[in-house]
């Protein structure tokens, strides 16, 4: 059986500069992995490139998903594959309701209309399970919405969209703590109802606590420095980066760190 996602000696740049020096990850079928790292590790640089964002280019490497070689794939391609990335920064979008949205991108996925009261009651039903108010179905999508709001939205279409692989990208940053809760809520729900595969970009523990997380990996200057299991989720929440960083002008030849980083 080959893996949901293999990630190949990845290379990227966005306007020259090199952001992703060779990253290799593999995601089995159902399986939950954590992506910690400092800010401007790439991070979202990785999930962009993963769901085909054009802004990023790939200088060498290759990405698998389903065993099909999705590189130089485009976005929705990929995301009719069974690949969704949930946004850092979810973008809003004047002129699309939310609901429509949502309902066009089902559609497409399937390849099949699907009846409208059908949709909206399962719609309806999964706003309320994000303690969303059902009128924002009909507002444009994430316009005027706030900071949480937005990240519900998200969860909102991983729930509806069912893809085979999520990549949440700091969707419970900046949130307080009962959005945190039910986002939390909506992932658990994702794993239950749809049994899909998660890559979780995150700097907290509190959305993980109902997954069982099956590998973190430390993403540091475009590179994966080490690899573990949950509990390094911890270490690091307690410890910090510093282990995984080497500095600048390191003169250490026997620097473990640095060593890794030029692998
Ligand atoms: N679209 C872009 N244009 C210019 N620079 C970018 C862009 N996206 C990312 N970068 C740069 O790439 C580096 C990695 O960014 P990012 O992937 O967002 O890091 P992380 O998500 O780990 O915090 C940063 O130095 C950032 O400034
Ligand atoms: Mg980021």
């Amino acid at each position: 059986m080959s893996a949901l996602l293999e990630i190949r000696q990845l290379h990227a740049k966005v306007e020259d500069t090199e952001i992703l020096n060779g990253i290799d990850l593999t995601i089995g079928k159902g399986e939950v992995h954590v992506i910690m790292g400092p800010n401007g590790a790439g991070k979202s640089t990785l999930g962009s490139c993963i769901i085909g964002d054009p802004r990023y280019i790939k200088t060498g490497g290759q990405i698998l998903f389903k065993g099909e070689d999705i590189t130089d794939e485009a976005t929705d391609k990929i995301s009719r594959m069974g690949l969704f990335l949930s946004f850092q920064n979810p973008i809003e979008v004047p002129g699309i309701t939310l609901a429509n949205f949502i309902r066009t991108a089902l559609e497409l996925k399937t390849g099949e209309r699907i009846r409208m009261w059908d949709f909206r009651k399962e719609l309806e039903k999964t706003m309320k399970l994000l303690n969303m108010d059902t009128a924002y179905a009909d507002r444009d999508l994430n316009v005027g919405f706030s900071g949480g709001e937005k990240k519900k939205a998200e969860i909102l279409q991983l729930l509806m969209l069912k893809p085979d692989l999520a990549i949440l990208d700091e969707t419970d940053s900046g949130l307080d703590v009962d959005a945190v809760h039910i986002v939390s809520k909506g992932v658990e729900e994702y794993k239950k109802q749809v049994g899909g595969a998660l890559i979780i970009i995150t700097h907290s523990t509190r959305i993980l606590e109902a997954l069982k997380v099956d590998k973190t990996h430390v993403l540091v200057d475009g590179k994966i420095v080490d690899d573990g299991d949950a509990s390094l989720v911890d270490e690091i929440n307690d410890k910090g980066f510093e282990r995984f960083m080497c500095c600048e002008d390191c003169k250490n030849e026997d620097c473990e760190v640095k060593k890794k980083l030029k692998a």
